[in-house]
């Protein structure tokens, strides 16, 4: 039976209820990849078809989690950035997303100036799920018509966070729909 995204919303409130933790968000991952193994939710929500844009497929009322898709048409590769007090799942739909995770190599104390260290590269391809838990660092780099939905613990426009420019090593706050 394929798995559509009013079960994956069910799933999400019930699993995020019990354990909102990690290993809770865990199991959002694994949901949202058998979202994305059902080819025609991709084709509906993030097919060719569907119009460029950012989408909100759902917010929930209770616990403030969000599900996103993100129809890109144009290639974009972004600095590397964190969720502040809030983690995101990206699953890929379409393409792919060339995703880096970076590490502090700095104390940590000057608000305007980090310093980064690479720790992780790989690519996401379709039906594949990353997990980026509260405070880590990522970036994302992907083609023309690179698809793919977000799950994030809240609504991210609503909460401090910063971007990284790797040449200067400045710190930014982001403003809202930069949302990546
Ligand atoms: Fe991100």
């Amino acid at each position: 039976m394929p798995y559509h995204l009013d079960q994956f919303i069910a799933d999400c409130s019930a699993i995020l209820t019990r354990d909102p933790g990690p290993q809770g968000r865990e199991e959002v991952r694994l949901g949202l990849e058998r979202l994305l193994s059902n080819a025609d939710f991709v084709r509906q929500c993030c097919g060719d078809d569907v119009p460029q844009g950012l989408k909100t497929l759902y917010e929930d009322p209770k616990l403030g989690f969000q599900i996103l898709a993100h129809i890109n048409d144009k290639a974009r590769a972004g600095q590397p950035h964190d969720h502040g007090e809030s983690w995101a799942i990206y699953g890929q739909a379409t393409k792919y997303t060339e995703m880096t995770e970076w590490e502090r190599v700095d104390d940590g104390r000057d608000p305007k100036h980090a310093k980064l260290k690479q720790v992780k590269k790989y690519r996401l391809m379709p039906g594949q799920a990353g997990i980026y838990q509260n405070g880590a660092i990522h970036a994302i780099d992907y083609p023309d018509k690179s698809r793919f939905v977000r799950v994030t613990g809240t609504n991210l426009d609503k909460i401090s966070r910063v971007r990284f420019d790797l040449k200067t090593g400045e710190v930014h706050q982001m403003t809202p729909q930069i949302a990546t």
